[in-house]
């Protein structure tokens, strides 16, 4: 792809590096109060959340550990498939810890849905989730995050870590993708 074509695509910013950037501090200083003195394990949902996740564990000031997994519940568009497929499992033993999922969207809710009915399964001490983004008229399933930066109407969003068909995911801001043409 040219970087016209890949530029001709983003149409709007709709959340600025800035707007991301002081809630982030804000929600990292709320964490770094909530589990100061406890074990923290922040779990990152590759791959959308990997730059969320990146700034996060960098606005909290308490001690914590990182850990990853790797699930899919889309294809290669903008369309959901419905299934929720876990590629890759964390390395910790969460029994000993707090668990504080960082995710980049709750969408439909199957993703997160699925990963936290998982992880419960395996008795951390306690389990909440972060997400960056929250769009609530797309849920098909019932879910709510414990935290969210921003609730966002139904656009089909790109940048910070979203992809459309694995690009702009460099995107320092997060964009209205053009699904028109
Ligand atoms: P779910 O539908 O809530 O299971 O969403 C799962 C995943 O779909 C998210 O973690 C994102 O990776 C992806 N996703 C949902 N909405 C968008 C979007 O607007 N842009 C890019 N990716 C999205
Ligand atoms: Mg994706």
């Amino acid at each position: 792809m040219t970087t016209k074509e890949h530029d001709s695509k983003i149409k709007r910013v709709i959340i600025s590096e800035q707007e991301i950037q002081d809630a982030i501090k804000k929600a990292g200083a709320e964490i770094s109060k909530e589990y100061d003195g406890k074990p923290l394990l922040l779990v990152s949902v590759l791959k959308g959340a990997f730059v969320f996740m990146a700034d996060l564990c960098r606005a909290i000031t308490i001690p914590l550990e990182l850990d990853f997994m790797s699930a899919s519940s889309y294809g290669a568009g903008t369309v959901s498939t419905g299934t929720v497929r876990i590629d890759f499992d964390l390395k910790h033993d969460i029994s000993n810890y707090h668990v504080v999922i960082v995710e980049d969207i709750v969408d439909t809710g199957r993703t997160l849905k699925e990963i936290v009915r998982l992880l419960k399964n395996r008795n951390p001490l306690s389990l909440k989730v972060v997400s960056l983004l929250d769009k609530p008229d797309r849920r098909v399933v019932e879910f709510e995050a414990d935290k969210v930066l921003f609730t966002i109407p139904d656009f089909f969003v790109i940048g910070y870590g979203l992809d459309f068909n694995e690009y702009y995911r460099n995107l320092p801001y997060i964009a209205e993708y053009d699904t028109s043409k």
